[in-house]
């Protein structure tokens, strides 16, 4: 029985994972005792898992098993302080600048300029609250009107100490107005903030000329680019501030960074010691730092196998979805990461949708993570000036490194079936 239960584990995990060889490597490797409690709970999990499909990339990922063996040893045996003295902190401080120069590389950035974090909102706090500390004179910030509420609240949260923050329009595939942004940088202007690309609709924004306009005009051009980085290669050469979020490319959550070009005028936010160069204060999360690096060399290893393959489900998901009736496209067809698609659906709420597909073992969301649990429309949605209606009737798929044809194919089978089901019992009609 004991070994049944091992073997179809096992299985089943390979398969979630997509990568029976590496899963099988590291199985081997790693000793599996069934008597312990948790290690048959966490089995049977795999097992419940095995029966779902996950298309909520976009919220979070699985971390890949060449992660997992990487971050390994820094949770056991190289367990020192990066700022000790002594050879267990060496040893730490060593991986961790190694880590640092690799994911300084994919950035061709300096290590110098990779400030390590808990994730990408506190990268993206640090990038507004620390140059705002840094230069107190200009008091003046830019955003869009999509930005992830990492930046909307932080510089909602500005206005009450001062601040005048401009919020952006965007037009109905969610892409900023280059002249309007232009138009709207004055004297006292601080920083502009425009997402390289949106984890709800996934549309692009054009970096480098928006970068440029800033460069052009004087004002810092802060991206966060926690949905782009590892996914597409990112212009960044007028980009002063960037964030990254190890969570969203198969690495663990809770650690994340800032890319601070050198000379960019910007202050601590965290009181403490001076780790980061004075910049970010706190003990670094080493085995979190060592596995973003595992994380980047391996999203950047399978790019553009990855994006080629994701790009393709993309195309066939609007096709095929499109094509049910009273279903939009949120978002652009073209100019979009290609790992999300969002849809709208006349007459049903997205949260119906979620749960019955869910009941079918499919994962997908309805909007951000943060604002899934939340009935309010999504602020993005709403930007884009699609009918309320409309917007309450969204569903977001992130596929991910290891979302698979029949995968999509799955979803394609269920999705239309759920949407007639919950259109039977909607008291809207589509047409009305
Ligand atoms: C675009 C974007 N920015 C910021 C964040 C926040 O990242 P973290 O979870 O690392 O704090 C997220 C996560 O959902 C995101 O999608």
């Amino acid at each position: 029985m004991l070994l049944r239960i091992l073997i179809s584990a096992y299985q089943c995990q390979s398969v979630a994972l997509g990568r029976r060889g590496d899963l099988r490597r590291s199985v081997m490797r790693t000793p599996v005792h069934l008597t312990n409690r948790t290690n048959l709970v966490s089995f049977l999990q795999v097992i419940y898992m095995m029966k779902q499909i996950y298309l909520d990339n976009s919220a979070t990922t699985a971390v890949a098993p060449e992660v997992m063996e990487a971050m390994a040893p820094f949770f056991s045996a190289e367990y020192g302080n990066a700022s000790s003295l002594h050879g267990f902190g060496l040893r730490t401080r060593h991986a961790m600048e190694k880590s640092r120069e690799e994911i300084a590389d994919t950035l061709q950035a300096s290590p110098a300029e990779i400030v390590f974090t808990s994730g990408a909102t506190e990268a993206n706090n640090l990038a507004i609250q620390g140059a705002a500390r840094a230069r107190p004179n200009r008091r003046h910030l830019i955003i869009s009107k999509i930005e992830h509420h990492s930046v909307l609240h932080t510089c909602q949260w500005m206005e009450t100490q001062g601040y005048e923050v401009t919020y952006l329009d965007v037009d109905r595939s969610g892409a900023i107005d280059l002249d309007e942004l232009r138009g709207a940088i004055r004297d006292e202007t601080l920083l502009v903030s425009i997402m390289a690309g949106n984890n709800e609709i996934g549309t692009l924004a054009p970096i480098s000329e928006i970068g440029a306009i800033c460069r052009e005009k004087g004002v810092l051009f802060h991206t966060d680019a926690v949905q782009a980085y590892g996914k597409i290669p990112l212009p960044i050469e007028t980009v002063d501030l960037l964030s990254v979020s190890a969570h969203k490319l198969s690495g663990p959550k809770g650690v994340g960074l800032l890319f601070v070009r050198k000379k960019t005028p910007l202050l601590s936010i965290v009181h403490g010691g001076e780790h980061e160069q004075g910049r970010r204060s706190g003990t670094e999360n080493v085995p979190g730092i060592i596995g973003m690096a595992a994380a980047a060399r391996l999203s950047f290893g399978e790019m553009e196998e990855t994006a080629a393959r994701l790009r393709g489900y993309r195309k066939q998901l609007i096709a095929e979805i499109a094509a049910i009736p009273g279903t939009q496209l949120n978002g652009h067809e073209t100019e979009s990461l290609h790992h999300i698609a969002n849809f709208s659906f006349q007459g049903i709420e997205g949260e119906s949708m979620v749960m019955k597909l869910d009941e079918h073992g499919i994962a997908v969301s309805t909007g951000s993570a943060c604002s899934s649990p939340n009935l309010e429309p999504s602020h993005v949605l709403v930007a884009l000036r699609i009918p309320l209606a409309m917007a309450h009737g969204s569903l977001r798929i992130s596929t991910g490194r290891q979302t698979t044809a029949e995968e999509i194919d799955t979803l394609l089978k269920f999705l239309p079936r759920v949407v007639e089901e919950l259109r039977v019992i909607s008291p809207f009609k589509v047409g009305e």
